[in-house]
């Protein structure tokens, strides 16, 4: 059975991602922080597709020891992994602290998907060949990148840390890609597009504001989730690895910065430092 591992599916893209990949007749786990959420959206996939291999895991992204705790149990429960979906992410309106004491856009949407992909790494490699599907977005076009200055939350902006953290997606896949090249393992991100989903916050009145007379330029959760279905699904890109691609599924270049060999290797180091992981 063709095993795919994917977070963040109680909303947005991940909900139909995830359906899509059931529908492929794929064993799906669901990586969730609430459960009942979760279950609910298992239930609804399981009677839309008719697959009951549809599985939920607790995994809060933003938490080092409850993404181990997630690793290990998805390890003891599934023999193979084919597919990894890094899904999950979030925005927030005002500087905050994850329970590690990091701040919690880079925790969520940069450090977590690190530290899962890194756990499942072994499990990849004998089951592959296996695709890493990241979902990263083009505000990391807009993103600096200060590696000594990750934890300080002065320098907090929201549009500007949450870029950053999305450029940790694009460095990562693009340095995971490398290490992987002759393992049949492919290695991708990209960005949905612009989408109607949760992930603006409302806590802010500009930011509600913005988000309602925004929303009808948007695209909807089902075509911001075509990418992501096509880098999961498609015969297509069965070979292609290390490549960013937009919300038309065409290969684009990511940012001078993400492409920075250095610069991965800068946070490959870090993140692995803080993660308690080997550089290696
Ligand atoms: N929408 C866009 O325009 C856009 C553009 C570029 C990139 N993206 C990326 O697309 C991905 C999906 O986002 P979306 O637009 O579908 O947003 P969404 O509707 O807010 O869905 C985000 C999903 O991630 C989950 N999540 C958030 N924090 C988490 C945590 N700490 N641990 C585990 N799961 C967590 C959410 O779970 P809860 O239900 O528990 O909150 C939800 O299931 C994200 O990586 C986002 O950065 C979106």
């Amino acid at each position: 059975m063709r095993t795919c591992l994917i977070t963040g599916t109680t909303h947005g893209i991940g909900t139909i991602t995830a359906k899509a990949v059931a529908e492929r007749g794929l064993r799906v786990v669901m990586a969730c922080r609430d459960v009942k959420r979760a279950a609910r959206v298992r239930d609804e996939i399981v009677e839309t597709t008719g697959n009951r291999d549809i599985h939920v895991i607790e995994c809060d992204l933003s938490s080092l020891q409850s993404v181990r705790a997630a690793a290990q149990t998805f390890l003891a429960g599934h023999e193979e992994l084919h597919l990894l979906i890094n899904n999950g992410g979030m925005m927030t309106a005002q500087p905050e602290r994850s329970a590690d004491g990091l701040e919690l856009m880079f925790a969520t949407n940069h450090l977590g998907p690190f530290l899962l992909t890194r756990l499942l790494l072994d499990r990849i490699r004998s089951s592959a060949p296996a695709r890493i599907v990241n979902v990263a977005s083009r505000a990391h076009y807009r993103a600096k990148l200060n590696l000594d200055d990750l934890h300080t939350l002065e320098t907090f902006a929201p549009m500007q840390t949450y870029s950053r953290s999305k450029l940790g997606n694009v460095l990562f896949t693009l340095m995971l890609a490398r290490r992987l090249a002759d393992q049949q393992i492919t290695v991708n991100c990209l960005h949905p597009g612009v989408v109607g989903t949760n992930i603006v916050p409302t806590n802010r009145l500009w930011l509600r504001l913005g988000g309602r007379i925004a929303k009808p330029f948007m695209l909807s959760e089902v075509r911001g989730a075509d990418t992501s279905i096509y880098l999961a699904l498609s015969e297509e890109v069965a070979g292609v690895t290390g490549c960013y691609f937009d919300e038309h599924q065409a290969v684009k270049a990511p940012s001078e910065l993400a492409r920075n060999q250095g610069e991965q290797e800068r946070l490959w180091e870090v993140s692995s430092e803080l993660c308690g992981l080997p550089v290696t």
